[in-house]
């Protein structure tokens, strides 16, 4: 796959949504400073993360993805990486008993800084700057000086990145990720009066957990039940970045990215002559894919071939962004590009960025109804082409925040003022994404019944 393939021959490609460093040597002394520093993943890490994904596209597993549209320097605290990771666990649970498969679980986190931008310049009050681009390259503060990129800005990022992978991996295997624990936050949300909708399911699942224990199964028997795999992604977006972090795995003496265990692709960089496909075809990592309306079958086909040549399992996730009502318009069309060439691909899907709408308060949103609508023609178009829904991507967070719009715990308009903290993005809440996965839940017993029935 890598043959020919040089980490740098993305430089000589054309580049979009990437900052022109005024300082072109503090950017090469800060691109040497990562190149030296350890990869934050191991390749053999990402190898198992690859054979997980290959499960999930035989339809053996499901993929849940999650985290911050944007991973912020000033949002970053201990316990803000630990809401999230706990609600993505409670949501796991939940698939786990919909899918009856395992759930393969990866955060938006420990690396998610870089942010493409619909516009190069924002204004504000008659004052026009260049577009916020993520942490990693400058600051969010409207004010000329912050928004010149630092490279300085990479370090910072590296850092929180190995210190939130860090908390991940003792939180993964030092007893945080217990599933009788997860199980008793699962109750305690149902317990409350607004999602008594969704507690037969949480008894369901406790009833399941009481039986097991009573035969026997219990976290003090089986250690899967007291650790979980837990993996970290982001859009590889900054480029400069991912090729300093790029290393030869000693394994297979192929090229890994060392940034994150998958990366992704995104929306507006997909370009098949592109410097992010140049970049991304050469590792050895799970790529992901982001595909939006304007994607056309032609640009998928050459894409797949570009960056999966071998067809190989778990390799290609293709992210599904339409948005709700369009899914029906774009997706058809690409899942039968896939099954012409016979390629192997992860379908998830995206019901987050097709459906950002300005609220009337001004505040950008997304409300809970246009995402779950877009999860369900997502189900609906792979029911009737007999192909694979594979996984969700959510922007999500731990926190009580109130970003989009809905839910049973209903964010209204007028609210979303209250707790409005994201850097970018806006992001389902603890109760909305919990309840999200209660409702994919039921979709995916849909797809078990049609696998129990194909004999699977
Ligand atoms: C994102 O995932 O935050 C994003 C920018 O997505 P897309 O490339 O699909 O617009
Ligand atoms: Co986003």
């Amino acid at each position: 796959m890598t043959k020919g393939w040089n980490k740098s021959d993305w430089r000589s490609r054309p580049r979009v949504q990437m900052p022109d460093y005024p300082d072109q040597a503090a950017l090469a002394a800060v691109e040497a400073q990562i190149a030296r520093m350890p990869p934050l993943v191991f390749a053999g890490e990402t190898r198992k993360l690859k054979r997980a994904l290959g499960d999930v596209a035989a339809g053996r597993a499901f993929l849940l993805q999650g985290g911050d549209c944007a991973e912020s320097f000033a949002e970053f605290s201990a316990d803000n990486i630990r809401d999230t990771f706990k609600v993505i666990l409670q949501m796991a649970i939940v698939l786990t008993w919909g899918a009856k498969v395992p759930v393969v679980k990866i955060g938006r986190v420990a690396g998610q800084f870089a942010k493409p931008r619909s516009a190069p310049t924002e204004v504000v009050g008659g004052v026009e700057l260049p577009s916020y681009r993520g942490d990693i390259i400058n600051g969010f503060d409207f004010t000329e000086g912050a928004r010149v990129p630092d490279p300085a800005r990479m370090l910072q990022a590296y850092t929180q990145a190995a210190a939130s992978l860090n908390l991940l991996r003792a939180f993964s295997t030092g007893g945080f990720a217990d599933m009788h624990r997860v199980q008793s936050w699962i109750s305690g949300f149902t317990d409350e009066d607004e999602a008594t909708r969704y507690r037969e399911v949480a008894t369901r699942i406790q009833d399941a957990m009481e039986f097991m224990a009573a035969a026997g199964v219990t976290s003090d028997t089986v250690h899967a039940m007291q650790t979980v795999d837990f993996y970290t992604s982001h859009e590889a977006l900054l480029l400069e970045y991912e090729e300093a972090l790029c290393r030869i795995d000693s394994t297979s003496g192929l090229p890994v990215a060392g940034s994150g265990h998958m990366i992704w692709i995104g929306d507006r960089t997909r370009q098949p002559d592109g410097a992010h496909v140049e970049f991304c075809r050469g590792v050895q990592n799970p790529i992901g894919l982001k595909c939006g309306p304007s994607l056309s079958t032609d640009d998928l086909k050459v894409l797949m071939r570009k960056l999966n040549p071998e067809n190989e399992a778990g390799r290609l996730t293709l992210i599904a962004r339409f948005g709700a009502g369009k899914v029906g318009d774009h997706l058809p069309r690409l899942v039968r590009a896939v099954e012409e060439e016979g390629a192997n691909v992860v379908w998830t899907c995206d019901p987050m960025h097709g459906n950002t709408i300005k609220s009337a308060s001004g505040y950008k949103t997304r409300p809970f109804d246009s995402v779950l609508r877009e999860v369900r023609e997502f189900f609906a178009v792979h029911k009737a082409e007999g192909t694979i829904p594979g996984g969700v991507h959510f922007e999500m967070t731990g926190k009580d925040v109130t970003e989009c719009t809905g839910g049973v715990r209903a964010v209204t308009d007028e609210d979303l003022s209250d707790r409005y903290h994201t850097a970018c993005d806006p992001r389902l809440n603890a109760s909305q994404s919990l309840e999200l996965a209660f409702l994919v839940a039921e979709e995916l017993q849909d797809r078990r019944a049609m696998q129990k029935a194909a004999g699977m």
